[in-house]
Formats: structure tokens, sequence, C-alpha cells
């Protein structure tokens, strides 16, 4: 580590400027040695790649491989401007003794942002009552008896991850009863529910239970775990049919993990209701039906950091170098341990 780190760029080179505006800039101007005009991503630049103490990534840069690694011989860390660092961190990288570290904190707020608004819409039935009005059904009298708002509610958190983790916190206001369900999770962290698969959640706390259990209990039920082989169709057409009737689905993660075809049925037949920023395949053909049910609500996986939101990202990037510099533990730090149970 040195005081003024040389670093170099790998960032999409259409969002350089919504990463770093002009503020992060400066901040990197008086912490770092680097080159606005070197960009891995922009094309080559062995000599700046031979000097290279830091790689600031993004989207879409190469990967770092053992024959990235022959050309920089001097890197010491990786700070990456996005999320999950898989896709361009090799083994080769750890075993370089190379510090990893991820923005993906930065990148959790605006998808639990999502999350918490979904959840309000969806609770009021909004998104089928718009579709109503348009069709010429005014849905504002009100029906007694009628088994909406958030307020009483139970929701489900699948997964205690960055976004999970966010989204129980926002809840703490909300008047809701939340479980979360994560084989991962500290059970001295969250309360467990008692014997009998009960729970009262109060105080904002969320209650420790199995997957199963939260599908039974919850009225919402919104996925965060990450996209791995293990939790492929982690809602499947079993876990699907526990919902109860009327309970809302919302999937900010990965497609992968809820089976579309089971979910489709049930919302085609009006049992349940879904919310979806990411689904699989992605984007779905124009013809499926999720795309039309009027209790479905499809977003084209915007949920994450977007337009004013990237500099979230990029303020994270700067911040961890700043620490590199400074010689700190980085906040982002990415584990090789942890990688295998991480999105
Ligand atoms: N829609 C978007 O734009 C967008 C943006 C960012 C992230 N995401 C997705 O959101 C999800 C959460 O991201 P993150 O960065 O918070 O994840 P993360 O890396 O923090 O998640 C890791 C945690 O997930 C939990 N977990 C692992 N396996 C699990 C399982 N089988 N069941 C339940 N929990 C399990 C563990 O607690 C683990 O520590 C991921 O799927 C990610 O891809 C989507």
């Amino acid at each position: 580590m040195s005081d003024h780190p040389a670093v170099v760029l790998a960032l999409p080179p259409d969002l350089v400027g919504d990463l770093l505006p002009a503020d992060l800039r400066a901040r990197l101007d008086r912490t770092a040695t680097w080159d606005p005009a070197v960009n891995l991503q922009a094309g080559p630049a062995p000599a700046a790649l031979a000097r290279a103490e830091v790689l600031l990534t993004g989207w879409g840069c190469p990967t770092i491989d053992a024959e990235f690694l022959a050309g920089a011989p001097r890197l010491r860390a990786v700070v990456h401007a996005a999320g999950s660092v898989k896709g361009h961190v090799t083994d080769a990288v750890y075993a370089a003794g190379i510090l990893v570290s991820s923005a993906a904190e930065a990148n959790a707020r605006p998808v639990a942002e999502y999350t918490l608004a979904a959840l309000v819409l969806a609770a009021k039935r909004a998104f089928g009552a718009a579709r109503d009005l348009r069709n010429g059904h005014d849905g504002h009298r009100h029906a007694p008896g009628e088994a909406t708002g958030l307020t009483g509610c139970v929701v489900g958190v699948v997964g205690a991850s960055r976004v999970g983790r966010l989204v129980i916190a926002m809840l703490a206001d909300y008047g809701v009863e939340v479980l979360v369900a994560d084989p991962y999770a500290d059970p001295a962290e969250f309360r467990a529910a008692p014997p009998g698969g009960g729970g009262a959640a109060g105080g904002g706390g969320a209650t420790l239970v199995d997957l199963d259990t939260l599908c039974r209990r919850s009225d919402i039920v919104t996925v965060h775990a990450p996209s791995l082989p293990e939790t492929h169709h982690l809602l499947d057409a079993r876990r699907l049919d526990l919902l109860r009737d009327g309970a809302v689905v919302i999937n900010t993660a990965r497609g992968a993990l809820i089976d579309t075809a089971a979910l489709t049925r049930h919302c085609a037949a009006g049992r349940l209701d879904a919310v979806l920023d990411v689904t699989d395949p992605e984007p779905l053909p124009l013809d499926h039906p999720l795309l039309v049910l009027p209790n479905v609500l499809v977003t084209p996986h915007i949920a994450g950091v977007r337009g004013r939101e990237l500099r979230l990202l990029g303020a994270y990037a700067v911040a961890d170098i700043e620490r590199y510099a400074a010689g700190l533990p980085l906040r982002g730090a990415v584990r090789h341990a942890d990688l295998a149970r991480m999105a």
C-alpha cells in the first residue's frame, strides 16, 4: 500500500461521468494518482496497468485472471463500483493476495427502497386497481373486510442479505410482523420462532423461521437471496402452494429463485399477486401472461442503482480507495471464503 496509489479505471465508458461526478473525481485527485483518460474498458493501456496498484472496476470490466495479472504485477486491490464481483474476480486474484471490495452495500439501498414501495403499493392492490380504473371500474369505495393495506401484514423476507436486512430495518416503523428465512442467519441476531412455528415480532425485529413456515404465514413474501445452485427455484411449485390466498410475491433478487411457470399459474388464477423486477427468462417473451395480468407488475430489472443513484456506487468505491490509501480495512471487502454464498 502506498500513500498515493496508482489507480487505473476499468469502468463502463458511457457511465464514468455518472459514477464519478466532479466531487468524487476531486476526492480521487487528492488520494490517488490516476489519469481520467485511461480506462481499460475504452481501450488497452498496458503501461498504466503495469503501474496500477488499484483497479477501479465497474459493470463490463475484463476478467481478472492469471493472464490479466501477468500484466499488472503491482496490483494490490480491486475496488468494484458495482455489486457482484463474481463476473470478473477469479481465484487467481485471491491467490495473489489482492484485496477485493464491492459496492454491493451501496447498491442494496435502492433495491430496498424499491421493495418498500412495492410492498406498500402491492398491499393496497394498487396495480390491479389502476388497471381496473382504466377499464371503467372505480375501486374507490370501501369494501367491508377487504384484506388490503400494509398495516398488520406478515411480511416474509427470504434471505438476510444486504438488501434483506435493509428491508427489515426499513419496515421497523410500518406496523408489520416480519419473518426472515435464511439458513446462514445467526439465530442470536434474529429472534427464533417459538415451538409451533408462530412468533410475534415486535420493536422492528424479525423472527427467524424456516422457509416453509415463512411461506405459510406471510401475506407478502419478498425475495432477497442470491442466485446460487442451491437457491434455484427456492420458491418452487410446492412452496408457492403453501402461500395463502391473496398473498403477494415480490422478487427483486433474481428470476431463477422462483418457478416462473408455477407462479404464472397462481397469478393467472387470481390466487397470488406479484411484483417482479427480475424474471426467468429475462426479459420475458412479449406474449408472456405475466406481462398482461392485472394483478402482476413486471419492471425491467431497475431496482438497483440507476441514473442519479450511480454516484452512490462511485462514492462507495472512492471511499474504499481512500481507506486503502490510509491503510485501513476496506468497508466493502469481499472475502474469498464468503463468495460462494454471496450475490
Ligand atoms: N434488481 C436489482 O437491480 C438488483 C440489484 C442488486 C442486487 N440484486 C439481487 O438482490 C439479491 C440480494 O443481493 P445482496 O447484495 O443483498 O446479497 P448478499 O450477497 O448480501 O447475499 C448473501 C446472503 O444471502 C443469504 N443467503 C445465502 N443463501 C441463502 C438461501 N439459500 N436462503 C436464504 N438466504 C440465503 C446469506 O445470508 C448470505 O450471507 C441478490 O439476488 C442480488 O442479485 C438485484
